[in-house]
């Protein structure tokens, strides 16, 4: 298996693309599936969001700084999809706002896995080495063992510094 970080990364994009489909096909008055999928959107979303923010983006940052205005956006959307996470959290799928605020979620990661995929990690690619991608790559595995499986009290305000 790859451990080259861009690759690992667009693996999770693929799977959370799977997951956003899957709820958009379920019917309306499928509230329990509606339910179960958001619950491994969000799970998916913390594992993901969680290793970018300490391992992707800090490591791209120190090494490639002309990239920082596009990290510091990105930090920035992660912040906004942590607001509706925590909010998604606290609901139960007959509540009237919850098909609208995954909606909203959904529309929200879409547009930031697609600035991650053309425009910012080509040039990651660029700029790094095999083996730095690797690298960073080796290290989000092993935090992914210690991620949060979900949203926590703290994610949504720590994000917001
Ligand atoms: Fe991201
Ligand atoms: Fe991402």
């Amino acid at each position: 298996m790859s451990t080259d970080a861009i690759v690992l990364l667009k693996n999770d994009h693929k799977e959370m693309r799977k997951l956003f489909k899957e709820f958009q096909n379920t019917a309306d008055d499928a509230k329990a599936k509606q339910g179960k999928l958001v619950g491994q959107i969000l799970e998916l979303l913390a594992v993901h969001t969680y290793i970018e923010n300490e391992a992707m983006y800090p490591r791209t940052r120190e090494l490639l700084p002309d990239l920082e205005d596009d990290i510091l956006e990105s930090y920035e959307e992660h912040h906004v999809a942590d607001v509706l996470c925590a909010e998604l959290a606290t609901m139960t799928p007959d509540d009237e706002r919850f098909v609208a605020k995954t909606t909203v979620l959904i529309e929200n990661v879409e547009h930031h896995m697609e600035e991650e995929e053309d425009e910012w990690f080509p040039q990651v690619r660029q700029g790094l080495g095999r083996k730095q991608l690797q690298e960073i790559g080796a290290e989000m595995i092993a935090l992914k063992k210690k991620a949060p499986r979900g949203p926590t009290p703290s994610s949504a305000a720590k994000a917001s510094r």
